[in-house]
């Protein structure tokens, strides 16, 4: 199915909420690109993002995400475009997205988020002696954040990444 999206579609919420994975399944759906602000990062710096948290810093990263988020929202040709966790954090993100897409907010509960992260080591904010409680924390103060997003869609650990695609497509 080809879909013409006059709007990109941005995904955000919590780190293995499934924003990449739904992301993806979504645009292949519906025959739009699919776009990720941490992938162009660390293209871009060629780089893996725990090396540019270690190395540059997180206000580094941040400042890049915030130009890949304004470069990619300000494209023409308009796509399904997943974000890192931190992303909606920011007023400015915030802003560029509500002016240039809609947001759609993977919500996902403690559980499932940690079932999804907790064994890999790819996020740099997680690396603390209590991970689980990092991830608790972070979570506690993001959640009213991500809830300002245009539309949520909840996951649940039954559901499939195809199923998460057609729910959001459902809520578009
Ligand atoms: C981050 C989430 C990561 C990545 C970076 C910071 C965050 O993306 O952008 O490690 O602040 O939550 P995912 O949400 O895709 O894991």
């Amino acid at each position: 199915m080809r879909h013409t999206l006059n709007k990109t579609i941005v995904l955000v919420g919590m780190m293995g909420a499934g924003k990449t994975a739904v992301g993806r399944a979504l645009a292949a759906k519906i025959g739009a690109p699919f776009l990720d602000s941490d992938a162009e990062i660390v293209q871009a710096a060629n780089m893996s993002i725990p090396e540019i948290f270690s190395r540059d810093g997180e206000p580094f990263f941040r400042a890049r995400e915030t130009e890949v988020i304004r470069r990619l929202l300000n494209a023409d040709e308009k796509s399904i475009l997943s974000t890192g966790g931190g992303a909606f954090l920011a007023e400015e993100n915030r802003s560029l997205i509500s002016d240039l897409g809609v947001s759609v907010f993977l919500e996902a509960d403690l559980d499932l988020l940690w079932s999804r992260v907790g064994h890999k080591d790819t996020r740099p904010l997680l690396r603390t002696p209590n991970p689980r409680a990092t991830l608790a924390e972070i979570f506690e103060v993001r959640a009213p954040v991500y809830a300002r997003a245009d539309i949520k869609v909840t996951a649940q650990p039954e559901y499939s990444i195809a199923q998460m695609a057609d729910k959001v497509l459902a809520a578009l």
